[in-house]
C-alpha cells in the first residue's frame, strides 16, 4: 500500500509518524505493549483515556463482528477497507476472512495489541495503525470501504475527522459510519460525556456534497450482541454514503 512509508518498528506499531505494522500475524506476542514513545500519532490524552478503558477489562467489546457492517457490506465486492477505531478488531478480523485487504486503525495500543492477538489466532494479516484518525497519514482515497462503528471521534470547529473520514473513500468507494441511536443527552451529561462534542452520522452527511450519494440515511432496529460493553444500545444510525468521484 502506497501509504506504508511509515516503518514497522515493533509490538502495536512503533515507528516514524504513525504506526503501521506489515504481518503483524508472524509479530511479537500480543501481551506486549506498545512502549510509552512508540509512534503514535494524535492526542496523548485521549489514547490514555481508551488505553485506560481497555486496561480495566480483559475484553471490552463481545468479540464478534458489528451487525449492520455485516449487514451493509454483503453486497460489497472485497477490496481496501479502512476500520476507523477498530478496538478489540472484531469487525478488521471478519473483514480479513471474508477476503478484504484491511488497515485497522486505533488509538490504544492496548486495543491493538489485544487485536492483534486474536488476528494471529484467526491467521489472518491486517495492517495496524497506531494512530488518531486525523494524526494517520492515508493519501487521499485510498479505500474502497470506509468502516467506523461506534467511533468516540471528537469534533473539532474544522471537522477535521469527518473530512478525514470521506477524504479516505476512493471514487466508487463507500463510507459506512455506523452509531449509537437515541443517545439521551441529560443522562450522558450526567455520567461525563456530551454527545455534542462527538462526530455523529448527521455531522458527516452535512458536508456531503455532489460528489456523494447517500445510500442510507436511517435508525433501525440493533443486532444486539452477546455481552460487552455497549450491549445496551438497541437502535442504530446508519448512514453509508458512495463517493461518485
Ligand atoms: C466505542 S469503541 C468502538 C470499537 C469498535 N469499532 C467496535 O465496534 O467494537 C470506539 C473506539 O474508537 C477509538 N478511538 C477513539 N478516538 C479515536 C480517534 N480519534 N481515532 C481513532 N480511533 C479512536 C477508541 O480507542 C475505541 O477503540
Amino acid at each position: 500500500m502506497p501509504f506504508r512509508q511509515q516503518k514497522w518498528a515493533g509490538p502495536g506499531g512503533v515507528g516514524d509518524g504513525g504506526c503501521v505494522t506489515d504481518d503483524i500475524a508472524a509479530g511479537p506476542p500480543a501481551s506486549d505493549l506498545p512502549s510509552p514513545t512508540d509512534g503514535y500519532v494524535g492526542d496523548p490524552a485521549v489514547r490514555a483515556e481508551w488505553d485506560d478503558r481497555y486496561s480495566d477489562r480483559q475484553q471490552l467489546w463481545s468479540g464478534r463482528p458489528n451487525g449492520a457492517l455485516v449487514a451493509e457490506v454483503a453486497g460489497l465486492a472485497p477490496g481496501r477497507v479502512l476500520d476507523v477505531g477498530c478496538g478489540e478488531g472484531a469487525d478488521a478480523i471478519w473483514l480479513a476472512r471474508g477476503g478484504w485487504d484491511v488497515t485497522a486503525l486505533d488509538v490504544s495500543g492496548v486495543a491493538l495489541e489485544r487485536a492483534a492477538g486474536h488476528a494471529r489466532d484467526a491467521g489472518v494479516t491486517i495492517r495496524w495503525v497506531h494512530a488518531a484518525l486525523t494524526g494517520a497519514l492515508f493519501p487521499p482515497g485510498s479505500f474502497d470501504l470506509v468502516s467506523a462503528q461506534y467511533p468516540a471521534l471528537l469534533r473539532t470547529p474544522d471537522a477535521a475527522a469527518e473530512r478525514a473520514l470521506l477524504a479516505a473513500v476512493a471514487p466508487g468507494g463507500v463510507l459506512l459510519f455506523v452509531h449509537h441511536a437515541g443517545v439521551d443527552t441529560r443522562q450522558a451529561q450526567e455520567s461525563g460525556f456530551d454527545p455534542a462534542d462527538y462526530v455523529w452520522p448527521s455531522t458527516v452527511a452535512g458536508l456531503l456534497d455532489d460528489d456523494w450519494e447517500v445510500e442510507v440515511d436511517e435508525q433501525r432496529p440493533r443486532v444486539i450482541p452477546e455481552g460487552g460493553a455497549g450491549a445496551h444500545h438497541a437502535d442504530d444510525l446508519v448512514l453509508r454514503v458512495r463517493r461518485l468521484r
